[in-house]
């Protein structure tokens, strides 16, 4: 059975704006009220990649804030990608993907020969507003230093607001997963 349901994490600092662009990916909408994601939920979408296969997206949302955290192992759990978002306003959010890279990485309990290969997608959002902090150049040499011989870290910035590159970055990622026929 060919695997068409891609669990998707998606994570970063509270207030990156992880949820925004979930909810602008699945429902083209925004609102500019903050309200800090606490726990986790999944929702689905079809996708069509570019070669053309259909893939159902299943989008883990969780908590930024620290002390919202408690999922862990079972949040990672199964995951076939990872999108790790930053706000190209506020370097510390940059910084802190250092943090969460690790601790995917360390919770998602991947063997090593699985980990090089591991579909992972930068998303500097924000990028609506005009005082960016964080260059492109930053974030290329980020993805370039973390991006194995098999694996290439795909960067963009985005803007969960207008809508400015996520349809692309969430079908990327689709497209990054290999299936098994
Ligand atoms: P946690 O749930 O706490 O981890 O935060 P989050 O990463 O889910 O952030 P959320 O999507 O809730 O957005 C945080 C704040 O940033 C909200 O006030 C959003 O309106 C705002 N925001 C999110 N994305 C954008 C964006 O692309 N542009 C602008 N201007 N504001 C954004
Ligand atoms: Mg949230």
């Amino acid at each position: 059975m060919p695997k068409d349901i891609l669990k998707v994490v998606i994570i970063g600092d509270g207030g990156v704006g992880k949820t925004c662009l979930r909810n602008q990916f699945i429902h083209k909408r925004f609102t500019s009220s903050y309200k800090a994601t606490i726990g986790a939920d999944f929702i689905t979408k079809d996708v069509h990649t570019d070669d053309g296969r259909k893939v159902t997206l299943q989008l883990w949302d969780t908590a930024g804030q620290e002390r919202f955290q408690s999922l862990g192992v079972s949040y990672y759990r199964g995951a076939d990608a990872c999108c790790l978002v930053y706000d190209t306003t506020n370097f510390q959010t940059f910084h802190n993907l250092e943090r969460w890279r690790a601790d995917f990485l360390k919770q998602s309990s991947l063997p090593p020969d699985l980990l090089e290969d591991f579909p992972l997608i930068l998303i500097g959002n924000k990028i609506d507003i005009d005082d960016r902090v964080v260059s492109r150049r930053q974030a290329r040499a980020w993805a370039q230093q973390h991006s194995s011989p098999r694996m290439e870290i795909r960067c963009f910035e985005a803007s969960a607001k207008d809508g400015t590159n996520v349809e692309e970055a969430f079908s990327c990622i689709a497209g990054m997963v290999k299936i098994p026929q």
